[in-house]
């Protein structure tokens, strides 16, 4: 894909590179926010500067699997292989931050913290489209006062997030950069979201191999809910084919995603497939609401 910049786009470049810091992204859904991120780490990777990303949009992810909060790190001059490579995950367990903001925050901390470490020269934080409305102006509200950002990159079409900005126009005076719309925005609709978050699974799960899990010691975190919102029993969830769930270690990190394909409650076994290569680091299993057959799974099992 093309990146056709704005020249306003380039004024921004010299000021995070003169700058550097946290920069957050805000815009309602196809406002450019992804494109932006990727021109920016591109052409500052490109200026010598090591880059990190947090991709907080867990619906139309491109850093991760849909579900994920993922975070990877760059340097001089990417390709989009090497910017492709298996980032960190966090796994949220939901497409959308609606009903799941503890989470989600969370997991954006826990990731803005991990660029911290890396000693990114400039971290850039991509976020969910989910920023009208009052719930998605305080989800937004959250998130900056909990990454403490030194710049705030608004892309929107009219005065559609002014209401957010207005609260931080006081204290950060010329750190919001308004940026107007690309015309090159390619809106998409319901379905191509779909799809896109289809294949992204698909491409995560592409290796992905059948393993065992015996889950009696297992930890079990979090719930499924059924299409009326009534929590499953554990062992009925456990039933289900195809239950997206995180797989996580002692140190509550996500150490990658699995897909449920049978559970024999008599042996207490789970059959789970997942990219994940060491079964036995997993100390627990975080449940979702969320339902996942990735197309390439029968090649995979034998
Ligand atoms: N400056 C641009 N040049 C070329 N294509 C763009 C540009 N901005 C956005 N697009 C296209 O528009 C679509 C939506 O942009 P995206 O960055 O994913 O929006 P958002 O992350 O805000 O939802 C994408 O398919 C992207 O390729
Ligand atoms: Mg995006």
């Amino acid at each position: 894909m093309e990146i056709i910049p704005l020249k306003e786009w380039y004024v921004l470049l010299d000021v995070l590179e003169k700058e550097r810091g946290v920069a957050i992204i805000l815009g309602a859904t196809d406002t450019g926010k992804s494109t932006l991120a990727k021109f920016l780490i591109f052409n500052l990777c490109k200026r010598g500067l090591k880059v990190a990303l947090v991709d907080a949009d867990i619906g139309q992810s491109f850093l991760g699997p849909p579900t994920t909060i993922g975070f990877s790190v760059f340097r001089s001059d990417p390709t989009w292989e090497i910017v492709l490579l298996p980032p960190e995950i966090f796994f949220v367990g939901s497409t959308t931050p609606e009903g799941c903001f503890p989470i989600h925050l969370k997991g954006t901390k826990r990731m803005a913290d991990k660029a911290h470490s890396s000693g990114a020269d400039i971290i850039i934080i991509d976020t969910t489209g989910f920023i009208l409305g009052d719930a998605g102006r305080e989800l937004k509200k959250r998130k900056i006062d909990l990454l403490s950002p030194n710049y705030l990159i608004a892309l929107q079409k009219s005065f559609e997030i002014e209401p957010l900005l207005e609260l931080y126009q006081k204290n950060f005076h010329d750190k919001i950069i308004r940026l107007p719309l690309s015309d090159q925005v390619k809106p998409r609709s319901m379905e191509e979201r779909r799809i896109y978050r289809a294949n992204q699974f698909d491409d995560y799960f592409k290796h992905a191999t059948l393993q065992e899990l015996i889950i009696e010691h297992i930890q079990i975190e979090g719930e499924v809910l059924d299409p009326n919102g009534d929590i499953l029993p554990i062992d009925w969830a456990l039933k289900i084919n195809g239950l997206l769930i995180g797989l996580k270690d002692d140190h509550d990190e996500t150490l990658a995603l699995g897909v449920v394909r049978n559970y024999i409650r008599e042996k207490g076994m789970l059959r789970i497939s997942t990219p994940l290569r060491d079964i036995q680091e997993v100390k627990t299993i975080q449940l979702s609401s969320q339902k996942v057959i990735p197309l390439c799974e029968d090649q995979n099992f034998n």
